[in-house]
């Protein structure tokens, strides 16, 4: 049986090909498109799947896209009404973009692959999401948290998965969301939102997290793990290029210039941004400012989810956690969920943003839908294009980016190597693991 997963239409398009439940070809379009965090339809993506996979479209069973793209509308419909007239500008450009295509993806999927309508099916975002994580994960049994932006309106899913079974038990709403909290934080701080969340993550061991206490002013956490935001300070759920308000500003400050150099006194001032400014200390504080502000946010964040970790540990008494979502990509919070909650181990999606979603519909149709078992797990992220040592060398030839003759080995790296042997019994209760490289 084969199944082709897709995600696009909001950010990281992507394509992967299951053949009887194994992973066959994995890529997000950007890779072939050049285009940083492509949303748009996966093309290239797709066609790269199919050719390593020997097949045309028309040999697919099923095509699985990543969400329910109605109730996504439906949201962003809702969302509009309830803030009118400040997101006309929302209103006028989802309009736009989803009358011309979002809506219709099922007719362009059919269209293009050849697929017909009764073999393409929709998964829902954090379903997509946590399917990714446990369904590749080597756990029998495992408890699964998802958090990011905002999928159709979710924003955060816990539960658990048993084999082939998840049941997602919590959610919680748009716009309540620690992915557009955490994002907003991203644009005050002079970074592209969905691009730059890594930044502010690496921004934050230079400072010290002494605006904790204005943080928590805009999220409030309940007992259980749930949480809400105080909608008061932001503008993302009635605008298309703000994410907070002058309220916000007030309360940290003058958002942070985009593009300003970042360096502090502990940092030192990098050689590469050449000439030391004569107002080198001046600018180290104001740098050292919002580098307390990104340690604010950032350790809030990982509260939020330790909290959210030790309530789903009680609930399910489970010793291992699956995590995916935008929001699982953030690694410092995931080690502090390692080594402060009673979870044993971690299973992260590599893949935990969106492009991962691609991944998790095509696993959730196979086996949760059509009830097949697991025989594997997925043990590297190696899935996408593989480019010899001479297609390397004549393009680096081509390019004129390395002056002198070319030495191999040297200048071209090489993919790692899979043995293709099962990692056995690792641990009790694990599953087997088959390595299947294309
Ligand atoms: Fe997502």
């Amino acid at each position: 049986m084969q199944i082709l997963g897709i995600s696009c239409y909001y950010h990281d398009a992507a394509a992967v090909l299951l053949r009887d439940g194994q992973l066959i070809a994995a890529a997000e379009e950007e890779r072939f498109s050049r285009i940083k965090h492509d949303y748009g339809f996966p093309h290239q993506a797709i066609r790269f799947c199919l050719e390593t996979g020997g097949i045309q479209g028309s040999d697919l069973d099923y095509v699985v896209f990543f969400e329910k793209p109605f109730r996504k509308f439906d949201r962003i419909l809702m969302s509009v009404l309830q803030t009118y007239p400040q997101s006309w500008k929302v209103f006028r450009e989802s309009m736009i973009t989803w009358m011309l295509d979002k809506l219709w993806v099922g007719g362009v999927i059919e269209s293009e692959l050849g697929v017909p309508k009764d073999r393409v099916l929709f998964s829902e975002h954090h379903l997509s999401h946590a399917a990714s994580a446990f369904l590749c994960s080597p756990f029998e049994e495992a408890a699964i948290l998802t958090v990011d932006g905002v999928g159709e309106w979710t924003t955060a899913t816990w539960g658990t998965g048993r084999g082939t079974d998840i049941r997602l038990t919590h959610k919680i709403e748009f716009p309540h969301s620690l992915g557009l909290l955490y994002s907003a934080f991203t644009a005050f701080l002079g970074f592209e939102v969905n691009e730059g969340e890594y930044k502010v993550m690496g921004m934050a061991p230079y400072g010290k997290p002494r605006f904790i206490e204005k943080v928590w002013k805009l999220i409030h956490q309940n007992e259980d793990g749930s949480f809400y935001l105080n909608m008061g300070y932001f503008s993302f759920h009635h605008s298309t290029d703000e994410t907070f308000n002058s309220r916000f500003a007030e309360l940290f400050g003058n958002p942070r210039p985009p593009g300003m150099p970042f360096f502090t006194e502990e940092s030192g001032y990098p050689r590469y941004f050449g000439r030391q400014p004569a107002n080198y200390h001046e600018l180290c504080a104001q740098n050292q400012f919002y580098a307390d502000i990104a340690a604010s946010i950032q350790r809030v964040t990982e509260d939020v989810l330790i909290r959210m970790a030790n309530c789903l540990h009680q609930r399910t008494g489970q010793k291992r956690l699956c995590i995916a979502g935008g929001v699982g990509l953030n690694s410092v919070a995931n080690s502090r969920i390692l080594r402060e909650t009673p979870f044993e181990e971690l299973f992260i999606q590599p893949a935990a943003g969106d492009g991962g979603g691609a991944l998790g519909a095509a696993l959730w149709a196979y086996h949760s839908l059509l009830g097949k078992p697991r025989t594997s797990c997925m043990e590297h992220a190696y899935w996408g294009r593989q480019y010899s040592e001479s297609e390397i060398a004549s393009f680096l030839d081509e390019s004129g980016m390395v002056p002198g003759p070319l030495r191999m080995g040297a200048a071209c790296s090489r993919q790692p190597q899979h043995s293709g042997r099962p990692s056995a019994g690792r641990h009790e209760g694990h599953r087997q693991c088959q390595d299947k490289v294309p």
